[in-house]
Parts: structure tokens; C-alpha cells; sequence
């Protein structure tokens, strides 16, 4: 569609959107105006409900004051900062916060501008870090099928969704994927499913196959949420975690979603109880306001490079934007929201209430499985033969006008509310999606 005049204003024509499906969208536009708290307002002035937190990031719900406020105040003082060599004063407290609310063993904190650049920032520290210890031969990277780590190459490559990859040439050389953890027999689960702590046994076989001694690192979401929100079936994670500390296999938990609050710990690796070599974190970090995202190492990664004289760059990566003053202040701003709203835990004591109106849609047609933890939950659905995706895209799609936000991956809705949801706007989203299933049916 080549534009054969200067665009106006409302001519749709120019941007082309990102995982969208562009002629559908311009033909039938869902334009959003402004939000606030749990609510957007579209175009043609409807309150929305959003139970996706926009795009799994606005975990404090919208247009709260104190960040706000932090983000034009910031702009105001100190509008850019180089990042290289220099340095200010906001960025280091992020740090240290960042550091207070992260699993005990997590001191350091590594700037980027998104989730896709904090897994490309950590596929590479770990790569260095090995060679910095003089073991330069661990050069494979495991990942998942069906993990989501953004878009960059290293996370394409390290990612399992076939439309993600095949399109974009031979990706990384020397990565392997552990199969998925999604189970027929865990459907309709509440909370962690029973079946497949066994599948990270596939680990062991990977590292048979290769020799532990040429593998960096294991990357993978404690959670998936991306492909269709896919839990960690009960003792996955510890295992997957004895595995690679024993042959000295680095471990990075992708939180990207489920940092900052979205399963009632501050990270996931909280709630589990497992404690990964590096955390890469993006989306609540700044409650979505900001683009910001951060990997977070343990001592032993960062000390490791602290080597050589001491006027040399130790590290030869980083951002423009890393540790942006303005991204800062938001993140600041964020984290105070966060710890004065209890919102970090909220997902905790809302996880029953969720569950049970969750599950309360078991009996709407087309529904094949549920699934659920924290303030996420997942309803999968048949797709229509033939057309996989077309079912949740119509329900998508009629959702919206119904005035209801929600996100479909497949044939699979992913709900995530902001977490300042109440119980009567968990009853208005999962009763609105259930009318909107009755009759999408
Ligand atoms: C687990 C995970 N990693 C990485 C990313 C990529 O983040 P971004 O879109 O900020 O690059 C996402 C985005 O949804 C994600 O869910």
C-alpha cells in the first residue's frame, strides 16, 4: 500500500504496527485515547477494562500521579545523561533498589531499553563470563520450545515459536531446545500442575549429547506467559536448577512478565522458591510507562569481570538509553507505587478469588482447558478446523466492543490484569468474557 500523497493526521497508512495484523487493524481500527487505573478509554470516548495490563506491563494500572509526576520532574533536571563513562545518580538507586526487592544471591544490575534487549544482554554476559573464567569453550545456549524471549536475535534463537524464527534465516548457531512443559493431563489445573518435573531430565540429555563443559547457559520463562501462559509443573524448576548447577551450566530466568508482583512475589523465582544465576526483567519495571528493562546478576557473574587494569572497559556492551535518567525516575516512582500499594504481593491474596471465577468458565462452549497463578490465567479453546486463531481473534475482536480488553496467542485468551483490580472488576471481566464466549459460540 504505497502512500500516494503527504499522510494525514488520521491516515493509518504510514505506521506499520508490530505483531498486528495490519490490514484487519486499519480496516476495522481499535484506537486507544488516554487510561486511567484499571480503565482505557477508546477512541469513541468507551471505558475498556484492561485485563491485560496493556501488554503485561502496567502492573500498578494506569496513569498513577507519583510516576508521573517523577517523569516530567526528571525531564525537567536532567533530560539525558551520557551512559558510557559517565553517570548519575538516579540509575544507581534504581540499582540498589532493585537489588532490596530481588532473590537473595541477586546484587548486580545491568540496564537495557526492553525485555528482547535484557535476553540478548544476558545470553551475552553469560557467554563472557565463561570465557572471563577462562572457560571460552561453553558456547551453547539452551532454550525452550514455545519460550518467548523478545526479538532480538539471540532471543529468536533461544525461543521456540516457529513464526518467530523461520521467517528470519539460520538464527544462532549452537542452541538446543528443551521440550515445552504444556501437558494434556494438567488441563484444567489450578495453580502448579502435578505432571512433568521429569522434562527437565531433557536437560541431561543435551548435556550428554554435548558435553556440559561446551554449554554457557539455560534460558527460560519461570512461567511462560507469551505462549499461552504454560506453568512450571511442580519440582520442573528445582530440577532444571540442580541440573545446571551441577555442571556448572548458568541458569537465567526470563521475568519479564512475571517480575514485579504478577504471581504475588516480587519475582517468580521468589514464589518458587528457586533462585536462577540471572534475572532478566523489562515491562513493570517502569510500569509500562517507560521503556526500560534490566538484567539482574549475581555477584560471582559481575565479580568475575572485575579483573585487569582498572582503566579498561570490563564489559563491552550497552545501551544509549541504559539506566536513562528519565526511565529512572520512572522506575523509582514504580517501585515506591509498588511498595505504598502492597501491590508487589496483592496477587497473593487475590489468587483464590481469581481461580475460582477463572474456572467458572470451564462450561462455556468451545472452552478445552483453564489455567491459572497469581493475577494470570489462561482459557484455551478448540480451534475451528482449518483456521487455527480465528476463534480467539473473533472472541478478541467482540471482546473489545464489549468493553473488555484481554490478549489471545493462538487459540489460547491470556488474562493479566493491572493488580489494583478489585473483586467486583475481576466479576465484570470474567463475566463479560463469559457472555462474550456464549455468543461468539
Ligand atoms: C518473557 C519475555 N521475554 C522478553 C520479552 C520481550 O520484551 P520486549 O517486548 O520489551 O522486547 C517479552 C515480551 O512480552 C516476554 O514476555
Amino acid at each position: 500500500m504505497a502512500l500516494d500523497h503527504k499522510p494525514a493526521p488520521n491516515d493509518l497508512r504510514a505506521f506499520w504496527m508490530p505483531f498486528t495484523s495490519n490490514r484487519q487493524f486499519k480496516s476495522q481500527p481499535r484506537m486507544l485515547v488516554a487510561a486511567q487505573d484499571m480503565h482505557y478509554t477508546s477512541a469513541d470516548g468507551r471505558p475498556i477494562l484492561d485485563g491485560t495490563a496493556g501488554l503485561w506491563c502496567c502492573n500498578a494500572g494506569h496513569g498513577r500521579p507519583r510516576i508521573t509526576r517523577a517523569i516530567s520532574e526528571m525531564a525537567g533536571t536532567l533530560d539525558y545523561a551520557p551512559a558510557f563513562q559517565m553517570g548519575h545518580p538516579t540509575a544507581f538507586e534504581l540499582a540498589n533498589r532493585l537489588v532490596d526487592i530481588a532473590p537473595d544471591g541477586i546484587d548486580h544490575v545491568f540496564y537495557t531499553n526492553s525485555g528482547s534487549e535484557a535476553v540478548d544482554t544476558a545470553l551475552k554476559i553469560a557467554l563472557a563470563y565463561h570465557r572471563a573464567r577462562g572457560e571460552g569453550q561453553r558456547t551453547r545456549l539452551i532454550g525452550r520450545e514455545r519460550g518467548y524471549h523478545g526479538v532480538g536475535f539471540g532471543g529468536i534463537s533461544v525461543g521456540g515459536i516457529v513464526n518467530n524464527r523461520r521467517f528470519f534465516g539460520t538464527l544462532l548457531a549452537g542452541v538446543d531446545h528443551m521440550p515445552h512443559t504444556h501437558l494434556p493431563e494438567n488441563r484444567m489445573t489450578r495453580g502448579q500442575p502435578e505432571h512433568g518435573a521429569h522434562l527437565a531430565d531433557e536437560l541431561e540429555r543435551i548435556v550428554t549429547l554435548h558435553g556440559a563443559e561446551t554449554i554457557a547457559a539455560v534460558i527460560v520463562e519461570p512461567m511462560a506467559g507469551s505462549t499461552g501462559v504454560l506453568m512450571p509443573p511442580k519440582g520442573y524448576l528445582e530440577k532444571l536448577r540442580e541440573i545446571t548447577r551441577k555442571h556448572g551450566i548458568l541458569l537465567i530466568f526470563d521475568e519479564v512478565i512475571t517480575g514485579f508482583g504478577r504471581l504475588g512475589s516480587p519475582f517468580a523465582a521468589q514464589h518458587f522458591g528457586v533462585v536462577p544465576d540471572m534475572v532478566t526483567c523489562a515491562k513493570g519495571l517502569t510500569n509500562g510507562v517507560i521503556p526500560m528493562g534490566a538484567v539482574l546478576t549475581s555477584a560471582a557473574i559481575h565479580d568475575a569481570f572485575m579483573t585487569g587494569p582498572e582503566h579498561v572497559i570490563e564489559l563491552f556492551h550497552g545501551y544509549t538509553y541504559s539506566g536513562n535518567p528519565i526511565a529512572s525516575a520512572a522506575g523509582i516512582a514504580t517501585l515506591d507505587t509498588y511498595a505504598e500499594d502492597g501491590l508487589l504481593t496483592r496477587a497473593a491474596s487475590l489468587e483464590t478469588y481469581w481461580e475460582n471465577a477463572l474456572h467458572g468458565l470451564a462450561d462455556r462452549p468451545h472452552v478445552v482447558d483453564i489455567r491459572n497463578m497469581g493475577l494470570i490465567g489462561a482459557v484455551e479453546l478448540a480451534p475451528i478446523e482449518g483456521q487455527p486463531g480465528k476463534r480467539a481473534f473473533d472472541v478478541f475482536v467482540k471482546a473489545f466492543e464489549a468493553g473488555i480488553l484481554i490478549r489471545v496467542t493462538g487459540d489460547i485468551i491470556a488474562l493479566s490484569p493491572p493488580l489494583i483490580i478489585s473483586e467486583a472488576q475481576i466479576d465484570e471481566l470474567i463475566g463479560t468474557l463469559g457472555q462474550v464466549l456464549s455468543e461468539a459460540a
